[in-house]
């Protein structure tokens, strides 16, 4: 991993940062996904909640992926929550973070149908106050992030399934035209980004996304500034469309970029681990689909990992949709993306991941993660040695005993068991003074 260190610096103290190192087995020696796309030309990137940009998933974030897309801090009922009052609290610590490591930002979204302010939605508007009001949005907040936007999702969802245009407060006070124009306000606003029409259920062929490529190629005609197309790809097990990569080689032919831009893939829960090879499957198959397209440029996955999934609050009882689990341990998925951007694992294998989850002036918080892939465990076992004096004095989820440095933490009668692509965690409190070196940790 890009982060792997060996000590906690002084800024991470201040910051309270989680750091982790992880046991030489498993996914330790892997390559991260955003070296793997780069090598292909490609990018690899994550939807994002700006607040969890610390800790364990801050790190992952910014190791893992080569750019960001906000899931929800620059849609217009989070920046314009009253008319004329602005939060870019989320949004500016999204591109903040995205820049200091090194990092694409995905603007998402500037116009759209769901998660406007009551004030808009509620207002009755003439079409030439929409058409001000929409303009206005989009000068403001594309202005705001200029030069530092590789690409936004300019119009979101803007078809229904049979490919007629959907009955919005947009399409019913302005007409079709509402595309061009704010995909014309956008560019005047910021020249250099990409700019993406959006849409789901249109990664196969079929009346939606035809729509989505009639439209384009008419926008291209015209002189309209469409830089490209994006798939949102949110699937279910087993269900990647057969026609996509003839359907993104079909808009990358009209001359346009294509990326996925939300994919997961959910499935029934709980997960068994054949599912969860379906649905390692699935990601490889959507991921080779984009790498065999020049223009395809761009794989986002919609948050990644399952704690952070809008699936389970959407479609109650599925899950289980993104390439790490809750605990942050990779799933098969994440080396379906890996194996189909041209990494290979060394071997199948179980690692066991420490991190600091929080720290105070004499003392901290630890887990330890113990996931495999391509195997299993019916019983664990893992040991470390502190270098700074650290001492345990309470664990969780584990049998844990210190003698001098060296600790020694066993699974609890009903935790031993890891399954293949499934994952364990314990935690413990340890005091510190002085420095609270990480430690590296052996799974026997
Ligand atoms: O922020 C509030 C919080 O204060 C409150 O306590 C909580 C209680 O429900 O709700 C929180 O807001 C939620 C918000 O996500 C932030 O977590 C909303 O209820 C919830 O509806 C909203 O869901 C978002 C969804 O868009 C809305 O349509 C998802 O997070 C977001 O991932 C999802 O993303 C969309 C893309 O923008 C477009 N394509 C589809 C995709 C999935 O729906």
């Amino acid at each position: 991993m890009r982060s792997l260190r060996t000590g906690l610096s002084l800024a991470a103290l201040l910051t309270g940062a989680v750091l982790l190192v992880t046991a030489p087995a498993a996914h330790a020696a892997d390559t991260p996904l955003r070296d793997l796309a780069a090598a292909k030309g490609k990018v690899v990137g994550t939807a994002v909640t700006g607040s969890k940009l610390t800790g364990s998933y801050g790190d992952i974030a910014g190791a893992q992926f080569g750019s960001l897309t906000p899931g929800n801090a620059m849609k217009w009922g989070t920046v314009e929550p009253t008319q004329g009052s602005f939060d870019w609290t989320e949004a500016d610590q999204i591109v903040a973070f995205a820049q200091a490591h090194d990092q694409q930002v995905r603007g998402h979204t500037l116009v759209w149908h769901n998660q406007n302010p009551s004030w808009l939605t509620n207002g009755t508007w003439t079409s030439a106050q929409l058409s001000s009001l929409l303009q206005n949005h989009i000068s403001t907040e594309v202005g705001r992030y200029k030069g530092e936007i590789a690409a936004w999702d300019v119009v979101n969802e803007p078809f229904n399934e049979d490919g007629t245009y959907r009955p919005t407060l947009w399409y019913n006070g302005l007409g079709a035209n509402y595309i061009a124009q704010a995909l014309t306000w956008a560019h005047a606003a910021d020249p250099a980004a990409k700019l993406y029409i959006n849409d789901y259920n249109v990664e196969g062929v079929n009346a939606k996304s035809t729509a989505l490529y009639n439209l384009v190629k008419s926008l291209k005609t015209a002189g309209v500034p469409i830089d490209g197309v994006g798939l949102q790809a949110h699937l279910i097990l087993g269900q990647v469309p057969a026609g996509l990569q003839q359907n993104i080689q079909r808009f990358a032919d009209l001359g346009v970029d294509v990326a996925i831009t939300e994919l997961d893939v959910r499935m029934a829960l709980p997960a068994d681990s054949a599912e969860l090879a379906q649905q390692k499957a699935d990601f490889k198959s959507v991921v080779a689909a984009c790498a065999a397209v020049t223009r395809c440029v761009n794989i986002t996955v919609w948050g990644f990992t399952d704690s952070d999934s809008w699936v389970p609050g959407t479609f109650p009882g599925y899950g289980a949709a993104t390439p790490y689990d809750e605990n942050y341990a990779p799933k098969p998925a994440y080396y379906g993306i890996a194996e189909a951007l041209g990494g290979t694992r060394s071997t199948a294998g179980c690692a066991a991941t420490y991190g600091v989850t929080s720290q105070w002036n004499t003392g901290f918080t630890g887990q330890v993660t113990i996931a495999c892939t391509g195997t299993a465990l019916s019983s664990w076992n893992t040991s470390w040695t502190y270098g700074a004096g650290q001492q345990i004095t309470q664990a969780w989820n584990a049998i844990c005993t210190q003698s001098g440095a060296a600790v020694t933490c066993t699974n609890a009668s009903y935790n031993g068991t890891v399954p293949d692509g499934g994952s364990v965690t314990f935690g413990f409190n340890a005091s510190w003074s002085g420095s609270n070196p990480l430690p590296a940790v052996t799974l026997g």
